[in-house]
């Protein structure tokens, strides 16, 4: 797929992999649409790809209020005439155990990670039905494969996110809709410093995983050839991946070693 003059929204594209992804796009003639809370950052962001007003649009949205995904919708619409492109990336990670974790803070995170993105999916997927085509990214994560200890809102909605995509790929492929799954591994992102705690405050520490993680240049360099293929699902990161094939073939093995690592760095 050539990329040249598609219009791609990405959501998250404030920080981290949405930041990488959309400088990544900008040198592939793409117009682009940047998606997150902070008005400043997606400013930032904009500036730095050098792109013309005429082809870039800033829109804060907050996926927590994704009852309004029509209508940023139609604001896109109304810039680009089509949406050729979405790209699903915002979300919010966890730090804490589920008995600590109060019902506001897991509702929170399935909102962000999981309704919000299906919201806008679903706003975006009948404007492609009409143009007769169009793709659906979605960044999951290896949590959607396996839970851990201190995850268990964030594991959950990045495993609802396959359920749900795997099912709307099938539901769209008459209309010429291509639908994308791609899981990082360990990315060098503030996420885990982003990350929210039991009680709803930001975490504000972040982990060796992320901190030795992919650099972000590198993983959006290779989501973006993957998102040209035809593929419907990519994992993109370092050894962690292993963890993947290990738990699907040695699932009590698995959750025995990982019991005994936390354990350990506690
Ligand atoms: N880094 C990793 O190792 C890793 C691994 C697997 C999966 N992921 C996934 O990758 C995606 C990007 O994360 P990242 O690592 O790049 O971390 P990040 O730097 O913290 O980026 C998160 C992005 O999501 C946006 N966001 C958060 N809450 C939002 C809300 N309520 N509404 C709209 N946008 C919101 C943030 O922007 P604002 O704060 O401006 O809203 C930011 O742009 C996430 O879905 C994450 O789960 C990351």
């Amino acid at each position: 797929m050539n990329l040249s003059n598609k219009v791609i929204w990405i959501t998250g594209a404030s920080s981290g992999i949405g930041e990488a992804i959309v400088y990544a796009l900008a040198k592939e003639n793409c117009k682009l649409v940047i998606s997150a809370r902070r008005i400043e950052e997606l400013n930032r962001v904009k500036a730095n790809t050098k792109l013309s007003d005429e082809n870039i649009l800033v829109l804060p949205i907050d996926l927590e209020e994704h009852q309004n995904a029509k209508d940023w919708t139609q604001k896109v619409v109304a810039k680009f005439n089509r949406i050729d492109i979405l790209i699903n990336n915002g979300g919010i990670s966890q730090e804490g155990y589920a008995l600590k974790t109060t019902a506001e803070v897991e509702q929170k995170i399935m909102n962000i990670n999981y309704f919000g993105n299906v919201a806008l999916s679903k706003a975006v997927a009948p404007i492609m039905q009409q143009q007769k085509s169009g793709k659906i990214a979605i960044i999951t994560s290896i949590a959607g494969k396996f839970g851990q200890a201190g995850l268990s809102s964030y594991s959950a909605s990045k495993h609802a996110l396959y359920g749900f995509y795997d099912s709307f790929r099938l539901e769209l492929k008459a209309d010429n809709i291509t639908v994308l799954l791609v899981s990082p591994g360990f990315i060098n992102t503030n996420v885990t410093l982003n990350a929210v705690t039991g009680d709803g405050s930001i975490h504000n520490q972040n982990s060796p995983a992320q901190e030795n993680g992919m650099k972000t240049a590198i993983f959006a360099k290779k989501f973006v050839s993957t998102l040209k293929s035809n593929r419907n699902h990519k994992y993109i990161g370092s050894k962690e991946l292993l963890a993947v094939p290990f738990k699907t073939f040695f699932p009590n093995i698995f959750y025995n070693l990982i019991y005994k690592m936390s354990n350990k760095k506690k």
